[in-house]
């Protein structure tokens, strides 16, 4: 159980899809799932209909009220919570009508696996509504899933976003793009990783990242709790000096490149698909939390999330325990640090600062 924060509160939008800070679009529905709602207004039938990108379930439910039997997931925890609430499950399996938004802002490879998975659950001769912004190369990926479906047509435009309407008359599988496997070099090791497509700083380590790991004291022996884990460069590296790691992270694929990443360095460790802390015992408690927190929900800055992490890491500190945060300098979070016991800045260097809290 979560403690009453604004975070958590759930609120219900106009045909009873939910969305709270964490979900793309919040507090409305985003723009390319509103374009999807008008596209779908009049869609009835009578088939298996799947959402790929539900969010809060806007178009699931619309789909439901048209006749169709609903299916519905998504890449993000917080979105799977709507989901659960809204008894919207997905078991795998074809459907005649798919929708998908692109995850533009995940990079090409991302897209790309999008599309390879729409096609794997769309039934043939089936119907992908595809969603996306124009200005995030929209027409380029509608044109390459349209050889990889066989045809289609855009149908609906609206504020810089498509949507487009294919339909599958072909049998030949894409190709899937594949995780990328790489090294990175940090406090005297090599660590070797995994990142799925579209993982935050796949194939390198992230700048930020570098700066936190070069300046954290040994870790062997403790209890270190990572939240926004990615394909798990803090957590893993860690990991391999001996710490006992946890790694919370809310995007599926990065959930799986942080298993992967453990299993390449012969590890051990608890990777948790949650929205912040929301799937850690509320009384885990820990020597270290360590964050790299993300400023970006969808394509807006948006806090909410960072600060969430920084109330998480009060929830989960034993005593004694330590925050080590790093972001980009002007990120405000030296006022909900200090909240938690002594903050100290560690180092202002290449455009990113190291926080340090210890609680008192
Ligand atoms: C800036 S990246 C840092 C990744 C990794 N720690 C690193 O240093 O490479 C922030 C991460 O937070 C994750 N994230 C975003 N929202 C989240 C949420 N609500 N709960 C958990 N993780 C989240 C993102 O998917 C992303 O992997």
């Amino acid at each position: 159980m979560n403690p009453p924060h604004s975070y958590w509160s759930w609120r219900t939008l106009a045909n009873g899809a939910l969305t709270k800070p964490g979900i793309a679009g919040y507090p409305h529905v985003e723009p390319a799932q509103e374009l999807l709602l008008e596209a779908t207004q009049d869609l009835t039938g009578a088939g298996r209909a799947l959402d790929l990108s539900a969010r809060g379930g806007a178009v699931a439910l619309r789909l439901r009220e048209n006749g169709w039997a609903v299916a519905a997931t998504d890449e993000g925890a917080a979105s799977l919570a709507a989901l659960h609430k809204l008894e919207l499950t997905d078991a795998g399996g074809q459907a005649e009508l798919v929708c998908l938004m692109l995850s533009a802002e995940r990079g090409n490879a991302r897209v790309q696996a999008q599309i390879a998975q729409a096609w794997s659950r769309t039934a043939l001769s089936g119907v992908l509504l595809l969603a996306g912004d124009k200005d995030k190369g929209f027409e380029r990926y509608f044109k390459q899933a349209v050889q990889i479906f066989g045809g289609g047509e855009i149908v609906q435009r609206g504020n810089g976003y498509r949507v487009a309407r294919l339909v599958k008359t072909k049998l030949e599988p894409p190709v899937t793009p594949e995780a990328q496997h790489f090294i990175i070099s940090a406090r005297g090791r090599s660590v070797r990783c995994s990142a799925q497509p579209g993982v935050f700083a796949s194939g390198k380590l992230d700048a930020a990242s570098a700066v936190m790991l070069e300046h954290l004291p040994n870790a062997s022996g403790k209890r270190v709790l990572d939240i926004g884990a990615g394909y798990g460069a803090l957590g893993v590296t860690l990991a391999l000096e001996g710490a006992t790691v946890t790694m919370l992270e809310s995007d599926a694929l990065s959930v799986q490149s942080c298993v992967e990443t453990l299993a390449l360095n012969g590890l051990i460790g608890s990777v948790l698909h949650s929205d912040v802390d929301a799937k850690l015992p509320a009384n885990a408690r820990f020597d270290w939390v360590v964050m790299n927190p993300p400023f970006h929900v969808g394509r807006d800055l948006k806090l909410e999330v960072a600060l969430e992490f920084i109330a998480a890491a009060g929830r989960h500190l034993g005593a004694g325990g330590e925050v080590w945060l790093v972001a980009n300098h002007f990120l405000p979070y030296e006022a909900p640090l200090a909240e938690l016991g002594v903050l100290n800045v560690v180092t202002l260097e290449r455009g990113f600062k190291l926080l340090h809290v210890t609680r008192v």
